[in-house]
């Protein structure tokens, strides 16, 4: 063992990429068949500093590298049994950021660029000009130490980099986790109101579900963005979740309200808009906007507000329409159905004043896939309700 060796710490001998400390001395292996050379470039090389050790011949050398794992090697190349050229390319095959200089005392120009090719270092002819010999090593073992250091940060970053990798693939899979579960809260939370809404719905529910795909039709024919079409078709459902704080007797009375009674029901507006307020989620937005507005009126004579023109948010205006239009074809409490044509004559009395002209345009563009729509909900619900009766 050589003193760099028995300076190595663990953790050095499962790591070749650390390079010496400042005090560990480098070791270099000196490699030639004629001992007198052997020594006098021993001697010299100790006395500047290098841990040294020897070989006689290039298998020799193979032992010595596997044993000591020196720094640097400077090897003649004529030697028996395996020569310089033979230990320069064995020793490039496993460890090509050694430091190999060679020496011959019959140096050419092809052997000397067939040696650098093969990864030699440096090619010195014999006699060896010391100082020469000791500034190559020099440069080699500096050059090699660069590169060693570069590499080990390398490693360094790239083990940092994959940690990091993997620590954010976590948190992203968590945020993913947590996003599903708000998700399908949030979802819950919008079927929770909805079906609060038709509890009170004077139509067990048929009424929410004309009133969303109708008003989908609508602001679709309006020009709405498709993600407006599919906000109004969420949140409109909810526009009369107020009604569950309005007395049965008013809510299901069959006569005309008294004025005191009418007070009362215009509060579901606003009772609707405290439900659903102070979320700030898009979707409870739009539904707080509608429960709020879709009883205001173009020209300003509606309630709880009295807002008028385009103050009142378009998708308050869209329902304001397609509420009044389903109240007007169906039965309700107080009224009997109306004929589509009773109906329409009805909703055009309500252009410019109740209903934004614009609206009530593409309403009526809207009007066949709406009478279409209610045709097919009513014989889902006619074929549901015969199938109830058949169990
Ligand atoms: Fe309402
Ligand atoms: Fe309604």
């Amino acid at each position: 063992m050589t003193g760099r060796d028995s300076k190595r710490s663990k953790s050095d001998e499962t790591d070749p990429l650390i390079p010496a400390t400042e005090e560990d001395r480098d070791t270099v292996l000196v490699v030639d068949d004629q001992e007198a050379v052997c020594q006098l470039l021993s001697r010299y090389l100790s006395r500047k500093d290098f841990e040294i050790v020897e070989a006689r011949s290039g298998l020799e050398a193979l032992d010595r590298v596997r044993e000591v794992g020196p720094t640097a090697i400077v090897t003649d190349i004529r030697m028996p049994d395996m020569d310089g050229m033979e230990l320069l390319a064995r020793i490039m095959s496993t460890d090509p950021d050694m430091i190999v200089i060679m020496t011959t005392c019959a140096p050419s120009v092809d052997l000397t660029i067939e040696a650098l090719r093969a990864g030699a270092s440096d090619f010195l002819p014999k006699p060896v000009d010391l100082t020469r010999l000791y500034e190559s090593l020099r440069r080699g073992i500096q050059r090699r130490k660069v590169r060693l250091a570069t590499q080990r940060h390398q490693i360094t970053l790239e083990k940092r980099v994959r940690r990091r990798t993997a620590a954010l693939s976590q948190a992203l899979d968590e945020l993913r986790r947590v996003n599903t579960q708000l998700k399908s809260a949030y979802e819950g939370s919008i079927e929770l109101l909805r079906r609060t809404s038709a509890v009170r719905d004077d139509d067990t529910g048929a009424h929410l579900d004309r009133i969303r795909l109708f008003s989908g039709e609508v602001a679709a024919c309006l020009g709405l963005s498709d993600d407006d079409v599919e906000m109004i078709r969420a949140a409109s459902p909810m526009h009369d979740i107020g009604k569950i704080a309005i007395p049965d007797q008013i809510l299901q009375k069959t006569g005309s309200l008294t004025l005191e009674e009418f007070e009362t029901m215009k509060k579901h507006t606003l009772i609707g808009g405290r439900i659903l307020g102070g979320y700030g989620v898009p979707i409870f937005v739009a539904s707080e906007q509608i429960a709020l507005t879709h009883h205001e009126c173009w020209n300003g004579n509606g309630y709880p507000r009295g807002l008028a023109g385009n103050d009142i948010p378009v998708f308050g205006r869209i329902v304001a329409v397609v509420d009044v239009w389903d109240a007007l074809t169906h039965k309700r409490c107080y009224k009997p159905a109306y004929s589509t044509e009773k109906s329409l004559e009805l909703m055009e009395q309500g252009r410019g004043s109740q209903f934004d002209p614009d609206v009530l345009d593409a309403f009526m563009e809207a009007l066949p896939r709406i009478l279409e729509i209610e045709a097919e909900l009513r014989e889902m619900r006619t074929k549901a309700a015969s199938e109830g009766d058949g169990k």
